[in-house]
């Protein structure tokens, strides 16, 4: 049985069990900390650093999503460090890829441009790198624009753990690594994928959407994944 930890956020005595992490606590009392890669019912990597917060007495800023609590830690979640912090880390996401929201398919159902708008982020102060990526169009249903893609890993988390395909993977290192379907084939020539379209509905920005959606009329829907985490909790799903 897990023991419990009590600790503070934000000066708040909060508790939860040791196997927790402190996103988890934070949202369970209500405390909002930003998160991009992380998404419930997925296992965390802590790869898009938004969820980096404070904790007393250490040197370096840990990431939320996965530190575990520790009895007695003071967690501190919001201060103008980490505000800096994290207006850099999307103006690099933004400067990365092509993240043009008027013409964006997600434009105003997009979780990158929702943190920017969040966190305050107006302008970039370092310059656009303006990839010319591929745009996969060969599945039947769906189109993978490389341009718009963060690195999240939600796809490739969400095809492996929940479809059990594993169609979606990495790859390349840096600056350099691109999300690819099965051996960096294109999508409509994937044996391994399934069509279920988990991996569209999970992408934070337009990288992956649906055939036939316009600006602004691609809308995410996520209601199967707690759904189906659950019933894969209680052995009745895999
Ligand atoms: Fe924690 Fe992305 S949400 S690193």
């Amino acid at each position: 049985m897990a023991t419990v930890k009590t600790f503070k956020i934000n000066d708040e005595d909060v508790s939860g069990r040791e196997d927790e992490t402190i996103l988890q606590i934070a949202r369970e009392n209500d405390i909002f900390i930003p998160t991009l890669c992380n998404m419930e019912g997925l296992s965390s990597v802590g790869s898009c650093r938004l969820c980096l917060v404070e904790v007393k007495g250490w040197t370096k800023l840990a990431t939320a999503c996965v530190t575990k609590i520790q009895e007695g830690m003071e967690v501190y979640t919001d201060s103008e460090r980490l505000r800096e912090y994290r207006r850099m880390i999307v103006e690099l996401l933004f400067s990365e890829g092509n993240h043009i929201c008027a013409v964006c398919v997600s434009n105003g159902r997009c979780e990158l441009q929702d943190m920017a708008q969040i966190l305050g982020m107006n302008h970039l102060v370092v310059p656009y790198r303006r990839p010319n990526l591929k745009i996969d169009a060969s599945h039947e249903r769906f189109i993978n624009d490389q341009n718009r893609c963060i690195l999240c890993t939600r796809c490739v988390r969400v095809c492996d753990e929940i479809e059990g395909a594993h169609t979606w993977d990495v790859m390349g290192r840096g600056i350099e690594a691109t999300v690819i379907t099965d051996l960096n084939e294109p999508w409509g020539a994937s044996q391994s994928c399934t069509t279920c379209g988990k991996c569209v509905q999970v992408c934070p920005t337009g990288a992956l959407f649906e055939k036939g959606k316009s600006v602004a009329e691609m809308s995410k829907k996520r209601e199967f994944l707690p759904y189906l985490t659950s019933m894969r909790g209680n052995g009745k799903a895999k």
